[in-house]
């Protein structure tokens, strides 16, 4: 019964009819186990009292910067660092906005724009607001930065309409809390490695070989396995953005000798790797130590050499009980072009992304992907944020590794 023993949640309350069932999932989340600290804005003491809410959780709600007889501060950092989730139910179209934009004019958006781990929001709303193209707007893009959205229900509503809008059940809210705990601690002990980005091959002091890799791919896997409690490193090249968990351990390489050489390193004592940088297939054969000039030649020819192929070499020296996972970027014949890769690099399972797929591939904050394992299985995902991939990804792992053990 107590399924969230030890757990810490934020409950972010807003200003909707829908706030009296937040005192039922509070109830719920306490029944658990979980130790819930609740936030509210000011415009959901309209609709429910704190004095019910610091009963049920046994603690003061917040929802000032500051107590204001004391002038004491409440430190939204430390309850977003406190926070293992934060869960914003019911979720109003006004803080939906404001989330999704950074307006930090309130406490609970501060502890959301503060929260370093997962968070989730039930919406409640009216039905033509729910459908409005703004809401859908912020929840799309809550959605691409990672934030898990718990649909309305159908329903009579608060204005007696009958639609889509109506907050979640608690019961449900309270599963979906469950099996996001269930899902984070799957991997708990385990260690996993990522290659992450593009490589940079130098041509001179100031050009190089390269690709569009950002790194959101890569590193969108790397918080996944780390919000489930795995150890993560990741092989980066050359990226402008870095994942904010700290506990994400990063080797940061340039060309892909580099990368193969710390990836042999890193994925030596994994249990998972996974391959999601797009590598140089070739480098230039010479590298030039000063700027080459444009003068005096009207053409110039660059002669490349191959590059290790990282993904190969580490499953040469594949271990007992490993999984290795490799991506196939493809532009056509995509399925068959994945499932040689598969094979010849002695994959378990392949992520296939096409080009051709908008908003799949490099730089996007979405992808669409098909996962092909070793056993013939092949699933096609839709168009998701990249964090949804990834945990899309790394539940295919995990069921693969159940099956193989
Ligand atoms: O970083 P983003 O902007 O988010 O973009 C994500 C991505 C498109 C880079 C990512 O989703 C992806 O597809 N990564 C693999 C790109 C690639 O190089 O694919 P490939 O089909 O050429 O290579 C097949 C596999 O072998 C890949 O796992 C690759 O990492 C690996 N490889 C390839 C060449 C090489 N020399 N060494 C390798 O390890």
């Amino acid at each position: 019964m107590e399924s969230l023993k030890g757990k810490h949640i934020v409950l972010g309350i807003t200003g909707g009819i829908a706030a009296y069932k937040s005192a039922i999932l509070l109830r719920l989340l306490i029944k658990r186990g979980a130790e819930v600290q609740v936030v509210m804005t000011p415009a959901a003491k309209e609709f429910i009292t704190p004095v019910t809410l610091s009963a049920l959780s046994g603690k003061p709600v917040v929802s000032e910067f500051f107590t204001a007889n004391t002038g004491e501060w409440h430190s939204h950092v430390d309850l977003g660092l406190w926070a293992d989730l934060m869960v914003v139910a019911p979720a109003t179209a006004s803080t939906l906005g404001k989330m999704a934009n950074g307006i930090a004019d309130n406490m609970l958006v501060t502890t959301y724009l503060s929260a370093k781990e997962h968070v989730m929001v039930a919406p409640a709303m009216d039905l033509d607001m729910y459908a409005s193209p703004s809401t859908r707007r912020n929840l799309a893009t809550l959605a691409s930065d990672g934030v898990e959205i718990i649909e309305a229900a159908e329903g009579e509503l608060a204005s007696h309409l009958v639609g889509k809008g109506r907050m979640a059940e608690p019961e449900e809210i309270v599963e979906r809390v469950e099996r996001f705990f269930l899902r984070r601690n799957d991997m708990s002990g385990m260690k996993v490695a990522i290659t992450v980005g593009p490589t940079y091959e130098k041509i001179d002091p100031v050009r190089f070989v390269g690709n569009y890799s950002s790194g959101k791919m890569g590193f969108a896997l790397a918080e996944e396995c780390a919000s489930r409690g795995a150890e993560v490193t990741a092989v980066a090249g050359p990226v402008s953005y870095y994942p904010s968990n700290p506990s994400i351990k990063i080797v940061k390489v340039e060309s892909a000798r580099e990368m193969n050489d710390e990836a042999l390193k890193a994925f030596g004592s994994a249990d998972v790797g996974i391959f999601a940088a797009a590598v140089a297939d070739y480098r230039p054969e010479e590298y030039c130590d000063h700027k080459i000039k444009r003068e005096g030649s009207e053409e110039m020819t660059l002669r490349l050499v191959k590059n290790p192929d990282i993904a190969l070499n580490v499953a040469n020296n594949k271990k007992n009980g490993q999984t290795l996972v490799g991506f196939a970027l493809e532009t056509n014949d995509a399925v068959v072009n994945a499932e040689k890769k598969l094979e010849k690099k002695n994959l378990d399972m392949i992520v296939l992304n096409s080009l051709e797929d908008k908003g799949a591939g490099f730089r996007t904050d979405t992808n669409k992907v098909t996962l092909i394992s070793r056993n013939g299985d092949e699933k096609r995902f839709p168009l998701k944020s990249k964090r949804e991939v990834a945990c899309d990804i790394i539940d295919e792992i995990m069921e693969l590794r159940k099956n193989n053990s």
